[in-house]
């Protein structure tokens, strides 16, 4: 395993390598300033370094009582596959207990939350801002 850190909430961070890094994995990215946003709104944060260098993070919302539901869970493609995303998950889920946490996986990323022990479910229903782009993309029917 990589010699890393990790960094949860609280500490400075350049959000525009945020949105650099969920923009190189595909993900949905916005301005630094509305990742800013939405991470310091969220109920838990955490953020992998590597030699000081952001290499991945990811954030859970929250009642902190007993629903939650995880985001913008993203590792630097040079980095995936090191056990980096598992560690993120985790490090959220300790922060989550009694909770029942959900989430939507981007589509072909679905056996690494199975192998986290989520399941899929049967009647999540989702109402996007961009509704036709996220069918395009395989979230919705
Ligand atoms: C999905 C992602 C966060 C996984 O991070 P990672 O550091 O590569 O994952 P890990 O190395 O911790 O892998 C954990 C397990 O999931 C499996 N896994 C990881 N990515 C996978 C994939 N794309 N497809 C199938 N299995 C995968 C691994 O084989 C591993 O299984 P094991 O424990 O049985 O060996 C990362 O690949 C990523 O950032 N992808 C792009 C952004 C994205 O799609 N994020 C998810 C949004 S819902």
């Amino acid at each position: 395993m990589l010699d890393i850190e990790m960094s949860y909430d609280g500490q400075p961070i350049d959000y525009s390598l945020v949105a650099d890094i969920l923009r190189r994995v595909g993900m949905a990215y916005f301005t630094p300033m509305e990742h800013q946003r939405a991470f310091a709104a969220s109920f838990a944060t955490v953020f992998v370094l590597h030699k000081g260098e952001m290499i991945g993070f990811g954030r859970a919302l929250s009642d902190g009582v007993y629903q939650a539901a995880l985001y913008d869970v993203a590792v630097l493609p040079e980095y995936q596959g090191q056990g980096i995303g598992s560690l993120i998950v985790h490090s959220l889920l300790e922060k989550l207990p009694q909770c029942n946490v959900i989430l939507y996986a981007a589509p072909g990323k679905e056996a690494f939350y199975t192998s986290l022990g989520f399941r899929r479910m049967k009647t999540g229903m989702a109402l996007f801002t961009q509704k036709e782009r996220m069918a395009e993309k395989g979230f919705t029917e």
